[in-house]
């Protein structure tokens, strides 16, 4: 046990005497990115392991954990308003709230002076001690701050997990430092897990029967642990018994090499999908940005992407309204989109993040940000809806997750489109499918005859 001085030292007595007690039960609440869901499950394991109870219902539990996301002013806005909300929620004696995530990294000292009913609060790389420190806090009452960045990749820890699909954290961290983005700060340096804890989780995961597998990680392509890299992992993995779809999430574009469009063109289980963020379609943003490549190496990589797979899916992220973006520069991103036709965008207004380094730089109006991005919307959404058009009377493979409303059930094709059946299907049924309509952006699909 640590004995630092936040920690208190048990004696063997009060050691017993805790272990005889009734462990509490704890909710939790997350936002933000799959990595901070991935995140919440790790967490889930930990409190579990040491006999905490989830509990799917807040009103019941003991403990309230929010795990939290820093990357725009609008997912702190959120999380600052959920964790105020809880001030009724935590008067009961014997609660306690516990802030944990990218925020809590960020801005432990302000949330812990305007939040005085938070007990705890823990950044990304502290979740192994949650435990611990919960029973400090049960016992003594008193409040722990920790926000230490580390190497922690939480290897060995294996969540419980169930369901067609899920993810599975393959790093941690970023060292692109990307001028907008806070990332780096919150989640420390890049660094991989063992290649073999991520092959063992896999396969407790497909025994467990889960079909469809993520492997997460803020920049997958940067993935190298002793002498496997990204495309060695993702063709190690492929070979696990009863998997039968492997994806990757998020591909940095100046990474993305040959050697993983090979993987994805040559392994029939790694679906072809890249979500191949782009941010901004002009040269002089994108250097303003740090992202390290130009529009015409995108340009350059999507048609390789293309050529090699033809049936690829390739989705973005994209922010509009970076600080000194010109309308002419803007209408470089709107070029783009139309030329590259995303299947899918995320589109976000720029958010400016204090510590970043273009947190120096002077924003935009809100007025000419808020119209780019209702602009840039639309034309996505027509997009969309076109790409979604071209899929009529075509056959995908469909596998099956759940259902949707109206009896109906939901599943995803290789691609990682979503299409919707009028019919209730067993979670897990993999079938080729007719895409036989199109309700708004609602792909519907029926059962090849
Ligand atoms: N590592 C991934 C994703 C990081 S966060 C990548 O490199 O793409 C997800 C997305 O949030 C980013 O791709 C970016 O489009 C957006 N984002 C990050 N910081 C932002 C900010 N300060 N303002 C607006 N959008 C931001
Ligand atoms: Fe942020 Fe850039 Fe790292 Fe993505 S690659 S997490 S956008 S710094
Ligand atoms: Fe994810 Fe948000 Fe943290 S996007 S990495 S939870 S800042």
């Amino acid at each position: 046990m640590s004995t630092n001085s936040k920690t208190r030292i048990y004696t063997e007595e009060s050691e017993q005497s805790r272990h005889t007690q009734k462990k509490p039960s704890f909710y939790i609440k997350t936002f933000g990115c799959q990595m901070n869901k991935n995140d919440s499950s790790i967490i889930t394991a930990i409190l579990e392991n040491n006999d905490y109870k989830c509990i799917q219902d807040p009103c019941c539990a003991d403990i309230y954990i929010i795990n939290t996301c820093s990357v725009r002013e609008h997912a702190e806005r959120r999380a600052l308003g959920h964790i105020s909300s809880l001030k009724k929620w935590a008067d009961k004696p014997d609660r306690k709230v516990v802030v944990v995530g990218c925020m809590a990294k960020r801005i432990a000292d302000d949330i812990a002076i305007r939040f005085p009913f938070v007990d705890l609060l823990l950044g990304p790389d502290s979740y192994r001690k949650i435990a611990e420190f919960l029973d400090q806090i049960f016992d003594t009452k008193t409040r722990i701050i920790e926000t230490k960045l580390s190497d922690e990749v939480y290897g060995d820890i294996f969540p419980n997990r169930s369901g067609i699909t899920d993810f599975v954290s393959i790093m941690r961290g970023c060292d692109n430092f990307c001028t907008y983005c806070i990332v780096p700060y919150v989640r420390g340096r890049v660094r991989s897990r063992p290649a073999l804890e991520i092959m063992s989780e896999i396969q407790n995961m497909a025994r467990s029967d889960i079909k469809d597998i993520t492997l997460l990680g803020q920049n997958v392509n940067a993935y190298s642990y002793g002498n496997v890299d990204f495309s060695g992992l993702l063709n190690m993995v492929s070979q696990t018994p009863g998997l039968v779809r492997l994806r990757f999430l998020t591909s940095h574009p100046k990474d993305l090499d040959e050697t993983t469009i090979n993987a994805v063109k040559e392994n029939d289980k790694i679906c072809e999908w890249f979500h191949l963020p782009l941010q901004s379609g002009c040269d002089r943003i994108l250097r303003l940005m740090n992202r390290k490549y130009t529009k015409k190496y995108f340009q350059e990589l999507v048609q390789r992407i293309r050529q090699n797979i033809p049936d690829a899916t390739i989705t973005t992220d994209i922010i509009v309204g970076f600080p000194s973006e010109t309308e002419e520069e803007f209408q470089e991103t709107i070029g783009m989109m139309t030329e590259i036709e995303f299947d899918n965008a995320y589109l976000y207004r720029y958010s400016p993040r204090q510590g970043t380094q273009a947190f120096k730089y002077e924003s935009l109006s809100e007025q000419v940000i808020k119209d780019r991005l209702k602009r840039i919307i639309s034309i996505q959404n027509t997009i969309t809806v076109n790409k979604a058009r071209q899929m009529l009377g075509q056959k995908y493979e469909v596998l099956f997750e759940g259902p949707a409303r109206h009896n109906a059930t939901r599943g995803k094709t290789r691609g990682n489109i979503e299409v919707i059946v009028d019919k209730e299907i067993a979670p897990g049924v993999l079938s080729d499918m007719i895409i036989k309509e199109v309700r708004g952006r609602t792909l519907i699909a029926e059962f090849v005859k």
